[in-house]
């Protein structure tokens, strides 16, 4: 969607390259990341017949389609939920709960046992950069690269790690926050965090289209100081919109994003 057109419409990206496999693509977090030249490669995390891939892809500006380069396969990399480029085949990366026996999942999940974790990947070096988290979900960087953000999806928590040169992170505080955080957009000129978020856990994992899962958007402001600004930008019972996870900003609009509904376009 290009939100400099006037009424932006969504389009698809048509999908190039010989060793992809449209048919059991089933995308999950995506992430760009635009070289010295200008060419931008997007990270798509897979998740082929309940598997997980990173599929690398080159975006060709002409004829605005995808050229698929390399499936990326990782034991390290068992469950990813979302994904942050730092280079071409550079990355981080959420481990969540969703791609593992259903039967374990419950189990899981109702024992409370952490076993969710952060990557970083690159073809030289894969490692475990965070853990001890209960879901992590969304991830992201601070526009300058030092800093990583990382929600903790039923801790209601939104953790901020320090950024090492050599790509390794220590945790450096948190924001509790009374809602489910789900996914991390950062406003690239402000470096704000939009976060779509879950009021009522029970909805978005049990759907029932009577009582709807509910939509909530929040802004955070200075998450490095003493006291962030948290705004509730959005908040809705489900009516217009169902089950927000994600909200990014462009230019004064804000597009929020759901798991299975529909995507709202705002202007702010
Ligand atoms: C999370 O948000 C980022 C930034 O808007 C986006 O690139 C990514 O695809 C999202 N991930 C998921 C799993 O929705
Ligand atoms: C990475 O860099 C940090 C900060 O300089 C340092 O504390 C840490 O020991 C380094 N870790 C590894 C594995 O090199
Ligand atoms: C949701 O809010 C709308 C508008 O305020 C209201 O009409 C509706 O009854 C509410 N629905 C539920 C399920 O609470």
């Amino acid at each position: 969607m290009d939100l400099n057109e006037e009424d932006p419409a969504a389009l698809e990206l048509k999908i190039t390259g010989s060793n992809f496999d449209l048919s059991s693509f089933n995308p999950h977090g995506i992430s760009t990341f635009t070289d010295e030249d200008n060419v931008v490669y997007l990270l798509v995390v897979n998740h082929p017949d309940l598997q997980t891939t990173v599929e690398l892809f080159k975006f060709q500006e002409e004829d605005k389609s995808l050229l698929h380069l390399k499936t990326i396969r990782h034991k390290l990399l068992p469950s990813l939920n979302d994904i942050v480029a730092v280079g071409p085949e550079h990355f981080y990366a959420t481990n969540d709960h969703y791609f593992v026996d259903p039967y374990l999942r419950s189990w899981e999940l109702y024992l409370g046992l952490a076993w969710s974790y952060v990557v970083y990947y690159s073809p030289d070096e894969v490692r475990v950069v965070a853990e001890g988290l209960d879901f992590a979900n969304g991830i992201n960087t601070s526009p300058d690269g030092k800093h990583v953000y990382i929600s903790e999806l039923l801790a209601h928590r939104i953790h901020v790690y320090e950024r090492h040169a050599n790509q390794t992170l220590t945790p450096l505080k948190f924001l509790d926050c009374d809602t489910l955080v789900d996914n991390i957009s950062v406003d690239p000129v402000t470096g704000d965090l939009w976060v779509g978020c879950h009021p009522n856990g029970i909805r978005i994992f049990i759907y029932d289209p009577e009582n709807p899962p509910a939509s909530e958007v929040l802004r955070i402001q200075n998450i490095l100081t003493e006291e962030p600004k948290v705004t509730v930008v959005y908040k809705e019972n489900g009516t217009v919109l169902q089950g927000s996870t994600v909200a990014s900003v462009y230019k004064g609009q804000l597009l929020v994003g759901t798991v299975f509904h529909k995507a709202l376009h705002c202007e702010l």
